[in-house]
């Protein structure tokens, strides 16, 4: 095992698992494109959703977060059955998104961007105090607090994206192709900083990556989606490792 690969700190079971996704079945129209995915997240692990285009991944993501209806199956979310809630219910639930389309307001400030993301709130110090917060945590976003948001690069705006995810404090965030659009050594950057945020302050993550090889490496567990079926989960580590995964999924020999 490198320097750089998570451990699992002990084996937990999925019944005690943060989020737990259990044999769900949704899709557009009458069309059943997720076909029994299960999956867990437990707090402060990173879990990766991998697999080709078309997969369902995306669905995944927004059956989890009600933009797609589930017909069968629940999804479980720190003790309350969340299946089906609406989208700012599950927020206030304790689950921030970062969408695979990017979401800044190209017209606005970083810090009326961050000010937006904290819409639910009206407690005007403590929305001043979660945005300081967040600038502390992305210092390169702080030092451009009034540069509109539309003039940055792709990397930053992608800070900024997972900046305001943090804002309302959630207990898990969701990121869908954080790497999406992104130059390698962008993407390396932000693998980084999910990672930096893990250790740092016990961020939660449920990720969906194209970028396989590179999410696996900053995970501690994983999933390879196909035609709307979970097929193999593990350590990341193991996944890596696996000569079928790595064929299919890692362009690997
Ligand atoms: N709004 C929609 N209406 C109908 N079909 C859809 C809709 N969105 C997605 N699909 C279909 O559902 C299937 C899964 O799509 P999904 O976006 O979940 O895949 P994905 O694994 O995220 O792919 P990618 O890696 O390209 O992002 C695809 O066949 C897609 O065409
Ligand atoms: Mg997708």
């Amino acid at each position: 095992m490198t320097q750089t690969q998570p451990v699992i700190r002990s084996p937990l079971s999925p019944e005690r698992a943060l989020l737990r996704v259990e044999d769900v079945y949704a899709g557009y129209q009458d069309f059943d494109i997720l076909k029994g995915v299960s999956l867990h997240v437990h707090e402060g692990e990173i879990v990766c959703v991998i697999g080709p285009n078309g997969a369902g991944k995306s669905t995944v993501f927004k059956a989890i977060y009600g933009f797609v209806r589930i017909r069968q199956g629940r999804v479980l979310f720190d003790g309350k059955d969340i299946t089906n809630w609406k989208p700012q219910q599950i927020l206030q639930a304790g689950i921030s998104i970062v969408p695979q389309l990017r979401s800044v307001f190209p017209q606005m400030t970083v810090y009326e961007n961050l000010e937006l993301g904290m819409y639910l709130e009206k407690d005007k110090r403590r929305i001043k105090e979660r945005i300081e917060y967040v600038f502390e945590l992305f210092p390169r976003l702080a030092e451009r607090r009034n540069q509109l948001a539309g003039t940055m690069s792709g990397g930053e705006q992608r800070m900024l994206e997972i900046g305001r995810a943090l804002l309302l404090e959630p207990k898990m965030v969701m990121m869908d192709e954080p790497s999406a659009g992104l130059a390698p050594l962008i993407t390396r950057a932000i693998f980084q900083t999910i990672r930096e945020l893990n250790e740092k302050i016990g961020l939660t993550v449920l990720m969906i990556e194209q970028n396989a090889r590179q999410g696996l490496e900053i995970s501690h567990r994983g999933y390879v989606l196909e035609l709307g079926r979970n097929t193999y989960e593990g350590n990341a580590q193991d996944l890596l490792n696996n000569p079928d995964v790595r064929r299919a999924f890692l362009g690997g020999r």
